[in-house]
């Protein structure tokens, strides 16, 4: 059941609540690996991604009992360090464990993470800070990487090429039980890393600069369990805010963080939307005659976020004019070009750079999804298109939406799995 029939929709309409940000539960359910004892994690959304992070933290001997959206975890017994390599192959957020189980376990067993194929995915930074902090890497001819730390990590000043937020992750992971002091230079300023630090505060570490481009941690001896409820899925709503652009209609959406979306917001005003905004909720209107939005280039956060570049290039297909992408962050986020071009779309498309003139209208067709982001692009274009249009590959979706054809189908789209 991983295909969806999608069918021409004449515009969202209703309220929708957003769920918790699965970039932010990711990383803060790994951290509870840290803690002397028990966590509870609310607001954490139902997704492929989460249950296999609560996988890996079960296999390495942690108590987890999930409640819907509430997860209570229970590391103390904890006491394993080898993480197997289908569960690292799930996803990219498990080579998050790499700085958490070295950290407490003293060792690491794992190989190269999974996730999205967005074009080369490395982990040179994450490797080279946390052996700047004492980390012994050494690894086999299968790529299985062997990780030791003498005693503790000891706190090192890293500088980052790119704000990556993986790396700032893993850097966090290892730095708050550290001997000594950890700056992170360049470090990513996403919300999501905001999250975890105010996670990890509350369990006592010593985290200031969350948010800027300078983060310092001060190590301690331990990590309290707490409570902690994470914040809202920012590309979540922007997903929902995207479909409503382009499909036509009314739609608010409720528990959200309206800060985290400033730009997309301001974009989806300059090219035609009604978009009203209050702290924790944005109501949208459209009437489906959208301006094209120009240049379109994806930077780290507070930039335009390289997550919502396959919805905004959906939305462009049928904008009056001319946008050009830059895909900065990525070497290969445009695999959604060529499906897009199945339902008539007019994109230009080499290395970093599309060019979209946007056409009257799309024609439903067979897609294929190849990642999480650019299925859900697929998604808003075929509601838009004439006819009907067959989506396979559904089951990328559900790594990152919880409920998504449910949610959607309350607003009115004519959606189904198949
Ligand atoms: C996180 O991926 C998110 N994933 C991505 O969301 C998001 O697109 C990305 O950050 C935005 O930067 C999770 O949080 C689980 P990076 P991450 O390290 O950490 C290069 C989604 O749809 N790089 O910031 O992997 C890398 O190749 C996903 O939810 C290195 O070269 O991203 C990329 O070009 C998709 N070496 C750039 O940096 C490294 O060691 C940014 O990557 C690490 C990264």
């Amino acid at each position: 059941m991983n295909r969806l029939l999608i069918e021409h929709t004449e515009g969202l309409y209703g309220r929708v609540s957003i769920q918790g940000a699965k970039n932010s539960a990711l990383p803060i359910l790994t951290a509870t690996l840290l803690c002397d004892d028990v966590c509870v994690i609310e607001n954490c959304p139902n997704l492929s991604d989460v249950d296999v992070t609560l996988d890996i933290l079960s296999s390495l001997g942690a108590k987890v009992f999930k409640d819907r959206n509430n997860v209570t975890i229970d590391s103390s017994r904890a006491n394993r360090h080898r993480i197997s390599k289908s569960m690292m192959a799930k996803m990219r957020a498990s080579i998050l464990f790499l700085g958490a189980v070295a950290s407490k376990m003293g060792e690491v067993e794992l190989c190269l993470p999974g996730g999205c194929k967005l074009g080369p995915r490395p982990i040179d930074w994450h490797i080279e800070a946390l052996s700047k902090m004492g980390l012994n890497v050494s690894c086999n001819c299968n790529g299985k990487l062997y990780c030791k730390v003498e005693e503790k990590f000891n706190g090192a000043e890293i500088n980052l090429p790119l704000p990556s937020v993986g790396a700032t992750e893993n850097i966090i992971l290892a730095a708050v039980l550290a001997k000594g002091k950890t700056i992170i230079n360049n470090a990513a300023r996403e919300p999501e890393i905001c999250d975890l630090c105010d996670f990890l505060s509350k369990c006592g570490a010593k985290i200031t600069g969350a948010g800027e481009n300078q983060i310092e941690i001060v190590g301690v001896n331990k990590l309290c369990g707490t409570k902690h409820k994470v914040i809202p899925d920012r590309i979540v709503a922007t997903t929902f805010l995207a479909a409503t652009a382009m499909v036509g209609g009314n739609v608010k959406l409720e528990n959200i963080v309206s800060e985290h979306i400033k730009i997309i917001i301001d974009i989806l005003r300059q090219i035609g939307c009604t978009v009203n905004a209050t702290f924790n909720t944005v109501q949208i209107l459209s009437d489906k005659k959208l301006k094209a939005q120009g240049e379109v280039i994806t930077e780290p956060y507070p930039g335009f976020p390289t997550d919502a570049q396959a919805l905004f290039m959906a939305i462009s297909t049928v904008s009056k004019g001319i946008s050009v992408f830059v895909e900065n962050i990525f070497k290969n986020r445009y695999k959604h070009v060529d499906e897009l071009l199945k339902l008539g779309a007019n994109i230009k498309a080499l290395d970093r750079i599309a060019v979209v003139t946007g056409v009257k209208e799309l024609r439903g067709n067979c897609l294929n999804a190849k990642d999480l982001r650019g299925a859900a692009a697929l998604v808003i274009a075929a509601m838009t298109a004439k006819g009907s249009s067959i989506l396979t590959g559904a089951e990328y979706l559900d790594r990152g939406y919880e409920n998504f054809e449910s949610n959607f189908k309350k607003l009115g789209a004519k959606i189904k799995r198949i």
